[in-house]
């Protein structure tokens, strides 16, 4: 090669590497002006009057009274906006608008690309301790059509701020039952009650159950002490969120996480061989309460 072909060479790499760069920087500065800005959903009172807003009317309705609204594919006493708050507004506690615009998507829980729609039938199975409603289901369609609405207008394919739980720090100390147990006594045990199973009044739960057989399941993403320690240090006490310290969300999630509830729906034979396939990840399944095997119990 003579020197001119090699110079002529290098300054068209240089530049394609900075018109990549450029490219790159651009994209970033795009996506970080788009996604910075948090997202707020329209207000309830921009919900149409029209067919498609019914559909988003009974979507809120059962997400917010799950028992009432889609009776038979629910198996306990929860409600989706339990977990989801402010009728899955409320950014930090998984929102819907959020989960809207990031799916389909791969999981790592059932290793394939989940579509929004069998990302709801999932919460059905485990958080609910129930069964998926079919796709053609007019529940479905009605979830499916709430989350729609509640995105209007948000960017898609992005990871909005308030998606999912703010990620917590490792706690400084391992997490501890009898702790958890402390922080529990001071400052959940008068709304969701000693025993955990939750405060009833006419119309059902007022406090929702935390474990026992009314709660969610062993397979459900809240029996993870990272995820349940994640949701508590932003979201509880209910109204005073971020009120805990780092190591109290850490030790109350691990004690509430170490009492029975319903069994995990993917069971293979027995207690040991499920944990092996589903639960080598943060949670107290298959481990030893005392003498007592947790998991090996329906609820009680
Ligand atoms: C003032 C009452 C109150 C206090 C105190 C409180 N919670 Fe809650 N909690 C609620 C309510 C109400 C909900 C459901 C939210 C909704 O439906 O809007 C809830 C939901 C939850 C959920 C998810 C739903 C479920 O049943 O699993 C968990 C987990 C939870 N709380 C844990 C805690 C922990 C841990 C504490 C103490 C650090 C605590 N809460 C303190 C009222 C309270
Ligand atoms: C016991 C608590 C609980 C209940 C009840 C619950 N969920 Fe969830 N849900 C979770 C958790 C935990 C996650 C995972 C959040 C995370 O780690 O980002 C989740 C995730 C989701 C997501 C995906 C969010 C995202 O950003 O990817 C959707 C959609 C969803 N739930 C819908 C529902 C619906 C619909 C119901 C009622 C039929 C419901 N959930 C009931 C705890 C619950």
């Amino acid at each position: 090669m003579k020197i001119k072909q090699i110079l002529l060479l290098i300054s068209t790499i240089l530049a394609a590497v900075t018109a990549n760069a450029d490219n790159a920087e651009r994209a970033e500065a795009l996506s970080k002006a788009i996604a910075v800005k948090p997202y707020l959903p329209p207000g309830e009172d921009k919900m149409p009057d029209t067919p498609f807003g019914e559909m988003v009317r009974l979507g809120k309705d059962i997400f917010t009274d799950t028992g009432k609204h889609a009776e038979e594919y629910v198996g306990n006493g929860l409600s989706c906006s339990n977990c989801h708050l402010d009728a899955g507004r409320l950014a930090n506690s998984a929102p819907l608008w959020a989960a809207w615009v990031k799916y389909p998507a791969y999981r790592g829980k059932n290793k394939m690309v989940n579509t929004m729609e069998q990302r709801i039938q999932g919460c059905f199975v485990y958080s609910m301790n129930g069964s998926p409603p079919p796709s053609d289901s007019k529940e479905i369609k009605a979830l499916m059509s709430y989350s729609y609405w509640l995105a209007k207008g948000a960017p898609t394919g992005i990871d909005l701020p308030g998606r999912g739980y703010p990620k917590l720090e490792k706690p400084k100390k391992n997490p501890n039952f009898a702790h958890g147990k402390q922080v529990y006594g001071e400052n959940c045990a008068l709304c969701h009650g000693e025993d955990g199973t939750g405060t009833k009044n006419n119309e059902g739960y007022a406090f929702p159950p935390l474990w026992g057989t009314a709660s969610f399941n062993w397979g459900a993403g809240m029996h993870r002490i990272n995820t349940a320690a994640a949701f508590i240090r932003a979201n509880m006490p209910l109204a005073k969120g971020g009120s805990l310290s780092n190591q109290q969300a850490w030790d109350v999630a691990y004690y509430i996480n170490s009492h029975e509830r319903p069994q995990d729906p993917r069971l293979k034979g027995d207690v040991e061989a499920t944990k092996q396939a589903y639960h080598q990840h943060q949670c107290r399944y298959g481990e030893k309460l005392d003498t007592h095997l947790l998991g090996n119990k329906n609820g009680g």
